[in-house]
Order: structure tokens, then sequence, then C-alpha cells
């Protein structure tokens, strides 16, 4: 059954077009691994939000040079929120390997710290004992979700399945994002649950039993399917997700990992109200969002060759391999298995000219996080990047596509801007020069503007960058050291 992802991630595609939504059917070897996280944070405190306000941090990344060398990721992002939350609500002590470093995950464990869970937390291991789906207790403050849309939009799911009253809150760019779009369905489903004019954070709550509902979300999120399915535990029958465009299945993976009945169907996902959670040992794999700012280092540094460990390659978010592989991009994965319920295995890179390329539909939603790094490699293609159809980009941690557009354009990048995506022009627009550039605060645009960087001519200053530790507090200290420059 393996083999079939085993070489190349072409298969990636053709798996997802014949079993539109699911990696569920795939069988657990139930093999569990103590792996110890790599590189310490690069930013010191309790939260990222608190270095953002001093917007002291910047880096300043010269060209040049190749990247070459072994790296293991921290913990996947998406997949240690669920984890993490899922333990919380288990019976027993949970132990989750891998943790992710991003400050993200922080934010939701300082969360359900405040709904009474008991967490330890050293060296990347996170132990979590669970106080059932019904042991949570009424928080004291508001849950700061700090720059965590995740955190926010999971933990409204669970919260609308209590009986206590709970505000979620966040940072400044949280407080701006849009959360109509769960508010909507647990209303459906019978929770109190209000937002600031409606859409915004905080986020009221007051919950209690609920209604089972059949939800198609409006917009594809994985997020909101996660917090209905989150909510669904709660429901007084069989909570059912419909979508059209598939969106990453980490939640439905892990809720059956940790006990719960889930059924998954092209482009449906049914859960099973109230079950029993059961403490696990689980171990995160590593971030391919965050391996793709490595991997494209790679491409874009003559002479690299870099062999990254243990990334997760669940097919609901290893499209960016077929469209790396399909610009030209020299992508091997000589070793992939199955963990815990998710694909793992090491991916294999080099240098290699691209031609560019573009994206649109469905493809857009299942790379959005990957979007703003395949936008900054249009200067080093022959074609350019053309991402259409990526509207959400615009209500991430900042407006990605003029956040993006700005950026590459200060380091002398030919975009142009659509209101539902960018075109970024190739080679023959020029090669980029070293300019001082802001990526507002988010740390996906800090990285693929410092990735484009090591291509352009002269000194990029990169401002606020410790805006990175929000997904991959490691990001520049793993670049200098596989630049040799450590
Ligand atoms: C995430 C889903 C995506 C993604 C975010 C993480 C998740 O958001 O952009 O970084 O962990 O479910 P949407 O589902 O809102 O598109």
């Amino acid at each position: 059954m393996l083999e079939k992802y085993t070489s190349v991630c072409g298969r990636f595609t053709q798996r997802s077009k014949n079993d539109n939504c699911s990696s569920l059917t795939a069988p657990d070897t139930g093999a569990v691994r103590d792996d110890k996280m790599p590189g310490g944070p690069t930013i010191s405190g309790r939260s990222y939000a608190h270095a953002r306000i001093w917007r002291m941090s910047k880096q300043v990344i010269s060209p040049g040079g190749t990247v070459d060398g072994v790296v293991e990721l921290p913990g996947d992002k998406s997949i240690s929120h669920r984890y993490a939350i899922l333990a919380a609500l288990a019976e027993g002590r949970s132990e989750i390997s891998n943790y992710a470093s991003a400050a993200d995950c922080r934010s939701t464990l300082e969360c359900l710290r405040r709904l009474g869970a008991e967490i330890e937390s050293a060296n990347g291991v996170v132990r979590i004992a669970g106080r059932g789906l019904d042991g949570l207790k009424e928080p004291r403050r508001a849950l700061d979700a700090e720059n965590s849309g995740s955190t926010m939009r999971m933990l409204a799911g669970v919260l609308a399945g209590q009986t206590f009253r709970s505000t979620l809150t966040g940072d400044a760019s949280l407080r701006k994002r849009p959360m109509r779009r769960v508010i909507d369905p647990l209303r459906q489903m019978g929770a109190e649950i209000h937002g600031d004019d409606g859409d915004r954070a905080p986020l009221e709550i007051r919950g209690g039993k609920l209604r089972a509902i059949d939800y198609t979300p409006p917009i594809p999120s994985a997020q909101v399917k996660s917090a209905v399915l989150l909510a669904g535990l709660y429901g007084d029958g069989a909570t059912t997700v419909r979508e059209s465009i598939c969106t990453r299945d980490h939640t439905e993976l892990a809720l059956r990992e940790f006990g719960a009945t889930v059924e998954a169907r092209r482009g449906e996902v049914r859960i099973e109200p109230r079950p029993k959670l059961v403490a696990r040992q689980m171990t995160v794999p590593g971030d391919l969002s965050a391996a793709v700012f490595l991997i494209s280092a790679a491409l874009i540094l003559p002479e690299s060759a870099l062999v990254l460990h243990n990334v997760g390659l669940n097919p609901t978010r290893a499209r960016v391999l077929d469209f790396l592989i399909s610009i030209g991009a020299p992508i091997r994965l000589p070793v992939v298995q199955l963990r815990d319920g998710e694909l793992v295995g090491d991916i294999s890179v080099q240098h290699a000219p691209l031609v560019g390329g573009k994206v649109t539909g469905g493809q857009a939603a299942e790379m959005i996080d990957e979007l703003p790094m395949l936008a900054a490699l249009g200067p080093f293609t022959e074609q350019g990047i053309e991402i259409r159809d990526a509207r959400e980009l615009r209500v991430k941690e900042s407006d990605r596509i003029a956040t993006l557009a700005a950026g590459l354009r200060q380091i002398g990048g030919h975009v142009e801007e659509f209101s539902d995506g960018l075109r970024v022009e190739g080679r023959s627009a020029g090669k980029l020069r070293g300019a001082t550039v802001d990526p507002e605060g988010d740390h996906r645009i800090a990285m693929a503007l410092a990735v484009a960087a090591l291509g352009a001519e002269g000194d990029t200053v990169v401002r606020d960058a410790d805006c990175a530790a929000v997904s991959f507090p490691e990001f520049f200290a793993t670049l200098k050291r596989l630049r040799g420059a450590a």
C-alpha cells in the first residue's frame, strides 16, 4: 500500500484526483518514535506577541552561496494543535513528541492550561493529563490565541460544547480576521456565540449540548471543518461536514487515533458524538509548510542539495511537492512510512532551473500556506509564477497578496496584483536587488522574502524578522547552518 508513495510525488496528484478528500483509509502501523526537537527557539519570552510589540529584530540576508546538508524539521504546526486539543479532551495521560516549536502551538497549550489541563513541556515532548470530554473548567480570564487562527477557530468548536462561559481573544492581527465562518455553524448547532461586529474576535461563547448538523462551509477551510467536527463531539447525533475542495484532514485522522468514530468518503466527513477519547503517545511529523522555505532556498542557489528528514507527507498537504516537481524541481521521496495515521518521509532536493507556472482553482486552497513562497520563486523561473483563486490570502496573518507584492517590488520583483492573487514575472524581467523589506509581522512573508533575497544582488534587510517564530522559530539559524555560516 505504501509503495505507491515511495518514489515520485506525482502519485500524490493521482491520489488526490481519485480519492478526493481522505487519507483515513490508510492502515495504522502504530509506530511511535521519540524524537528530539531540532535547535532551540530563537526568541525568548512566552510569546511572539511580545517580541512583535517591540519590533526590534531584523535579519540581514547576504545573497549567494549554497545550502547543503541534512535537516530535521520542527513538528508540524497543524498537527500539533490537534494532538494537544484532543489530548486535553481524552482520558489519561498523553505524550506528544516533536511537538511544534511554533509560537502558535504554545498559544494552544496556554489556552488548554487555562481550561484546566495539566501540561508539561520540555525538549519538544509535551505531556498532557486529559480531563475527558466534560472535564474542562471555566477559565478565569479570556483565552488568548495570540496570532493563531487555528487555535481560535478550533477551540471555538470545543468551547461550543462546554456548559460554561468563555472568551477567546487574540493579537491585533487575529482580531481583524474573519470569524463568522465558525460563528455561523456553531450557532446552528445551538451554541451562543458572539463576535465583535458579528465577525471578529473577541468571541464570547456559551455552549452546552449541541445539535448535530450537516454542514457545507461556504469557503474551503480546514479550520472551519475542524471546529464543526470538534463541536460534533458534543452533538445529539452524527455531525457531517461536506467539502468540494479537499482541505487538510489532520483533524479526522487525529480524532480516529484518539478513539473517535469518524467516517470519511469523497468530500464528506461524519463524526459520531460522545466517544470516549483515550490518551495516546504520538509523534508529530516535521512541518512540510516550513520545509518548503528550505526546499526553495535549495532550488534558488546553484549547487545546493538538501535532505529533509521525517517530514509530514499527508496527501492533503503535499500538493505543493507536485507543483514544485511540475515546474522542474528535482524532488525525491526516498523513504515514506505511515506513523500515527499520518504519512511521514524524507525529501531530497537539489538546485535546478525552474520553468514557472500557474496555481488556480482548488490548488490554491490545497497549497494555501505555501503560496507566499511559491510566488517569491517567480523571479527565479523562466515564465514567472501566477497565483489565482486565492482570495483567502487577503485574510491571513496579513493581507498576504498586498504584503508580498510590496515586499517583492521592494527588492526589484515585477508583480501584478489581482483581487484573488498575483503574478510575479520570471528571470527575463531582471535580477532582484537587495533592499529593506517589511513583512508586516507575517511569518510566512518574512521567510519567503528572506529566501528570495538569497538570489538577489546585494544585502536585504528583513525587518521584524522574529515573526518567523510564529511557525518556524529555527528558520534563520537553520538557514545559516545550511549555508555553512553558523
Ligand atoms: C490550518 C488551515 C489553513 C491554514 C492554516 C492552518 C489548519 O487555514 O492556512 O495556516 O491547521 O487547519 P484555513 O483552513 O482557514 O484555510
